[in-house]
């Protein structure tokens, strides 16, 4: 089953097919599947990048959408998460990819569901096909990942965008280092990296990329205002100018505009923002691909029925 949980389920080579797929999709070369197929967008959490950038990579590979809303299914009558995702494969749905708050949620449903479920974030755990999509901005960048530096700012305790991009980088040969509060750095989230302070850090890296502070996921301690984050860990204009000239900046948005990065950074020459979402449609065009290619002469929701 070609499920995507955890950037981890990949081996250094199927990223690379992935990110060789998304080039061709890029490249407007075309793959769509020979036959009615059907895909469900379950997002038990907010999105706009991941959830649209998903419809939009499937309506270009001909797929059928099953519009799917929380608060208007049968979630809202107490109905599991276990039950919506089997009564979506039992009506035919041929994947299915969720956003959900719930850490590791896809635990309850592998090896119950036959269908692929694609990750499309869990909590604080893992966000792969953002991880995807930022390996193929900085493949086009740089053209490798080895002997990269990729310096991660920002809330790192709380972000499945670190734990994916830390896993997949060093497991291509980048170097990871790791800044922003002190206390915000989790060895358990991030093994293998080190910690080093913002203005070293920002001034020696090839790829600077910034994380929201997710304010929804540990409230406000008041340990900072707007104000002092920005001075103390954010892109400023001042530390910008300090960057290697070859060097890009990266944030998966949403950005906080003059907290994790200067209002007039996010779109300067060495961002990558915006080209980040763009590719996110490639990304997860390739990724579909995987989970839908035929494997066996059968796709696995009609070898079921077939059973
Ligand atoms: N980067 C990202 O996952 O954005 P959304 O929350 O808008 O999907």
């Amino acid at each position: 089953m070609n499920h995507l949980l955890t950037s981890s389920d990949l081996s250094c080579n199927e990223i690379l097919t992935i990110l060789e797929d998304a080039k061709d999709f890029q490249d407007r070369k075309e793959w769509k599947p020979d036959r009615q197929m059907f895909v469900a967008n379950l997002f038990f959490e907010p999105s706009t990048r991941t959830k649209c950038s998903f419809e939009v990579a499937e309506r270009k590979l001909g797929l059928s959408i099953i519009p799917f809303e929380t608060n208007t299914s049968s979630v809202v009558k107490g109905e599991t998460l276990y039950d919506t995702v089997k009564t979506l494969e039992s009506i035919g749905v041929n994947a299915i990819v969720i956003r959900h708050e719930k850490e590791s949620y896809y635990d309850e449903l592998v090896g119950k569901i036959n269908i692929p479920i694609i990750n499309g974030g869990d909590g604080c755990g893992h966000h792969p096909t953002q991880s995807l999509l930022d390996l193929f901005t900085i493949q086009q960048q740089f053209g490798t990942f080895k002997g990269l530096k990729v310096a991660i700012i920002g809330d790192i305790k709380h972000s499945r965008v670190a734990r994916s991009n830390a896993d997949t980088l060093i497991r291509l040969g980048a170097e990871v280092v790791f800044s922003g509060p002190e206390n915000w750095f989790d060895k358990e989230v991030v093994k293998d990296c080190s910690y080093e302070p913002i203005d070293h850090a920002v001034a020696t890296s090839d790829v600077v990329m910034l994380l929201r502070i997710q304010h929804e996921r540990h409230g406000d301690d008041g340990t900072f205002t707007v104000e002092n984050y920005h001075h103390k860990y954010g892109l400023t204009v001042e530390r910008e100018k300090n960057m290697k000239p070859t060097s890009i900046i990266m944030h998966p948005a949403p950005v906080n505009r003059n907290v994790e990065i200067a209002d007039e950074l996010v779109e300067c020459e060495k961002s990558r923002i915006f080209k980040q979402m763009e590719n996110g449609v490639y990304i997860r065009m390739a990724v579909l691909k995987r989970a839908l290619e035929i494997k066996g002469g059968w796709l696995q929701n009609d070898h079921q029925k077939r059973k």
